[in-house]
């Protein structure tokens, strides 16, 4: 399973970006289609709004990918320490060519489900795009609980199921063979039950078939 993520992120980092952001037409017709339009950019604006411009605490970004939507924030946010994480060596190169240059950032290839970071380390856990990706979602979810300050902020946004047919399809038949994807996927009374275990202050959105929020541990 692990080595279907790493090879699925080593193909696609060529085109990851360009989907991501819709930097082409074939990209745009493909978010038009298969995710409702849902807008990945767009998403990524309401999330980082909820990290201040002045932020000077800790940080853990889990998963950075390329750092596509997370780069010009980082780069701004020179008082505080964040670390970026990703299993794909390949994904987290690119973060680094964009962002290596910076004091206040470090890297670290890893699991997600085996954090290798002490208790209560972070005032902030993000995680943009990566519960899908997740191959042990239970573990993600406590580890990320487990390195996150008592009263710090858990921010995320993902797939879940169960809104849209044609997304649905989508990532069955192809995004999880692929192995951009992996099961098994929450619907969103799903994953209202697993934040209440874990979180306070629950705010929680939809925009199509993503799902974003924020939470207080
Ligand atoms: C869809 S990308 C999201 C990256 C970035 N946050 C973004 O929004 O562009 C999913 C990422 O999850 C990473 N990933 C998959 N399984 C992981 C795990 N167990 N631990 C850490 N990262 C993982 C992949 O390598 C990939 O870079």
């Amino acid at each position: 399973m692990a080595d279907k993520i790493k090879d699925a992120y080593e193909s696609s980092k060529n085109i990851y970006d360009d989907v991501l952001t819709q930097g082409n037409i074939f990209s745009k017709l493909y978010i038009k289609i298969f995710w409702s339009g849902t807008d990945d950019n767009e998403i990524a604006r309401r999330i980082l709004g909820c990290i201040p411009d002045d932020f000077s605490g800790s940080l853990l970004d889990v998963p950075v990918g390329t750092a596509v939507f997370t780069e010009k924030k980082w780069a701004k946010l020179e008082n505080a320490k964040i670390t970026c994480l990703d299993y794909s060596t390949d994904m987290l190169a690119q973060a680094k060519v964009r962002l290596g240059e910076y004091k206040h950032i470090d890297f670290i290839q890893g699991d997600v489900g085996n954090l290798p970071m002490p208790d209560e380390n972070y005032d902030i856990v993000l995680s943009m795009n990566g519960f899908h990706a997740f191959p042990d979602k239970k573990k993600a979810f406590s580890e990320t609980n487990r390195v996150l300050k008592s009263g710090g902020e858990f921010i995320a946004c993902f797939y879940i199921k169960g809104k849209s047919k044609i997304t649905d399809w989508l990532v069955k038949n192809i995004l999880s063979r692929k192995g951009w994807f992996t099961p098994p996927f929450q619907t969103e009374e799903e994953l209202k039950n697993i934040l209440e275990k874990y979180y306070s202050d629950i705010n929680i959105n939809t925009d199509g078939s993503i799902v974003y929020f924020r939470c207080k541990k």
